[in-house]
C-alpha cells in the first residue's frame, strides 16, 4: 500500500480558469505563551503526558489588551496589505469564532470597525464552534462562485482565544490565533468548490450562555472528531478506495485541538480503510505531521487551527499541488476540503507573520500563569 502514485498536478493555465481562492493571507499570534512543562509542574502532572501523551509543547496566551478582536484585526491588515486592494473593493467580511465579544453584535462589527471598513459590505459572524472559520470560507467561496459578489472580493477570518477551567483536562490545550483571508481570485490557492460534509447533534464540547468556559464529554469528542474524518473521507473518495484520494495530496490538514488527536484520526482513517499500521503511521510522518509544526507552538486556536495548518502546508508549494483539508467543530459539524496551490504559494509571504510573532512573545512562568488564571 502506498500513497505517491496517484498525484495529480494541475498545470498552471487551468488555475487560471477558476476566479475562486484564497488572494491573500494574514496570521497572528498573542505575545505570550506557556511552554505546557510548566503546567505540568504547577498541576502536579507528569508532563510527557502533555508533550507525548498529548504532543503539545507551547500554548499561546494573551497578554493585557489583547483579545480575539485585536488578533482578527492583525490577521486582517497583514491580509489585505499583501492583497494590494482598496477597502472599498470588499464586499463581505465574515468572521468565524466562537469566542464571541456580545450575544447581538457580531464580532466582523468590532473588526470592521478596527479596520475602518463601512459601506457597501454584507458583514456577519459564524458560529459552529472550531468549524466556523471553515463555513465562513466556504460561504465566501460560494458568494463569488455564484456570481452574486460581482467583481469585490471577500475577506474571511478565523480568530479565537482557548480557555478552559484552570485545572481542566483540556488546559494544556489551550491557545489562541487569527487567521485572516482574502477570498477573491487564486493567487495563493483555489479551493475546490467541491467539498464534504458531515454532520451529527451532540453535546462533545459546549459552552452555555454566559459561562465564560466550555463544558466537555473528552471521550465522546474524540470519537465524534474520527467519525467526522472517515465519513468525509470516504464521501470524498466515491467508487475509488481512500488510498486513492489520499494519494493524490502533498499534504493532509486536520483541524489540531491537541496533535495526538490528528494521529488518533489518521489512525482510525487507516483502520475504517484496512491499511496497515506501518503504513499509516508512514502516512501521518509524511503528509501530516509536518503540517502542524506551528500548531504545536500555538496550541488549540479553535477556528483558526485548521488554518494554521493549511498555511504551513501552502508554503512552498508548486502551482498544481494540491492539499486536502479537514474541518472539525463540536456539535458537531466536519467537511473536508481540496485546495490547489496557486502560484504565489511558492514565495509563502505570509510565513513571516508567524515568525514575527512567535520571535516576539514573552515566556511565561508557571508562577505567572497561577497568578493571571487565580488558581
Ligand atoms: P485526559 O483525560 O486528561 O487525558 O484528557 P488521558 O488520560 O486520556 O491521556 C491522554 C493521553 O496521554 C493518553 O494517550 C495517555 O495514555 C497519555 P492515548 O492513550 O490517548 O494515546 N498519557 C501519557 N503519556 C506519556 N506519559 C505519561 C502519560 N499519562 C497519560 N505519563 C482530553 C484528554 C482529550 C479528554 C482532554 O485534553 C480534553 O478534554 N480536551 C478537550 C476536548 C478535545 O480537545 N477534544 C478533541 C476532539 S473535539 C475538537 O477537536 C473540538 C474542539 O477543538 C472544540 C471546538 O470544536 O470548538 C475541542
Amino acid at each position: 500500500m502506498h500513497f505517491l502514485v496517484l498525484r495529480r498536478v494541475f498545470p498552471p493555465a487551468l488555475l487560471a480558469m477558476n476566479h475562486h481562492g484564497i488572494a491573500s493571507m494574514g496570521l497572528a499570534i498573542p505575545s505570550r505563551y506557556l511552554d505546557v512543562r510548566d503546567l505540568a509542574d504547577l498541576r502536579g502532572v507528569d508532563p510527557n503526558k502533555y508533550t507525548k501523551g498529548l504532543g503539545c509543547h507551547e500554548m499561546a496566551l494573551c497578554a493585557e489588551g489583547e483579545d480575539v478582536v485585536t488578533l482578527a484585526a492583525a490577521a486582517a491588515r497583514r491580509a489585505i496589505e499583501r492583497w494590494g486592494g482598496p477597502l472599498s473593493d470588499l464586499g463581505l467580511i465574515a468572521v468565524g469564532t466562537e469566542t464571541a465579544k456580545d450575544m447581538s453584535r457580531p464580532l466582523s462589527a468590532f473588526v470592521a470597525e478596527d479596520l475602518g471598513l463601512d459601506g457597501h459590505v454584507r458583514s456577519y459572524e459564524v458560529k459552529h464552534a472550531c468549524y466556523g472559520g471553515t463555513l465562513a470560507l466556504r460561504q465566501a467561496l460560494e458568494w463569488r462562485a455564484s456570481g452574486a459578489s460581482g467583481p469585490k472580493a471577500a475577506l474571511v477570518i478565523a480568530s479565537d482565544v482557548a480557555l478552559y477551567a484552570p485545572k481542566d483536562p483540556g488546559e494544556p490545550t489551550q491557545g489562541a490565533g487569527a487567521v485572516a483571508m482574502i477570498v477573491a481570485e487564486p493567487r495563493i490557492a483555489e479551493v475546490d468548490l467541491r467539498s464534504e460534509a458531515y454532520a451529527k447533534p451532540v453535546f462533545d464540547f459546549w459552552r452555555p450562555v454566559g459561562e465564560s468556559f466550555p463544558k466537555v464529554d473528552g471521550p465522546l469528542s474524540l470519537e465524534c472528531y474520527n467519525l467526522g474524518a472517515e465519513r468525509t473521507f470516504a464521501a470524498l473518495a466515491g467508487d475509488r478506495p481512500v488510498a486513492d484520494l489520499v494519494g493524490e495530496f502533498e499534504a493532509l490538514c486536520f483541524h489540531v485541538p491537541f496533535p495526538k488527536m490528528v494521529k488518533k484520526a489518521v489512525m482510525h482513517l487507516g483502520a475504517a480503510n484496512g491499511w496497515d499500521e506501518p503504513t499509516t503511521a508512514g502516512l501521518f510522518e509524511t503528509k501530516v505531521m509536518p503540517t502542524m509544526e506551528d500548531n504545536r507552538r500555538v496550541g488549540n486556536a479553535y477556528t483558526a487551527s485548521l488554518w494554521i495548518s493549511v498555511a504551513r502546508a501552502l508554503r512552498g508549494l508548486q502551482a498544481g499541488q494540491r492539499i486536502a483539508a479537514y474541518s472539525y467543530g463540536s456539535g458537531f459539524g466536519a467537511e473536508l476540503l481540496t485546495l490547489t496551490a496557486g502560484k504565489d504559494a511558492a514565495a509563502a509571504a505570509w510565513a513571516a507573520d508567524l515568525e514575527a510573532d512567535l520571535a516576539a512573545r514573552r515566556r511565561l512562568s508557571a508562577d505567572d500563569y497561577q497568578a493571571w488564571r487565580g488558581a
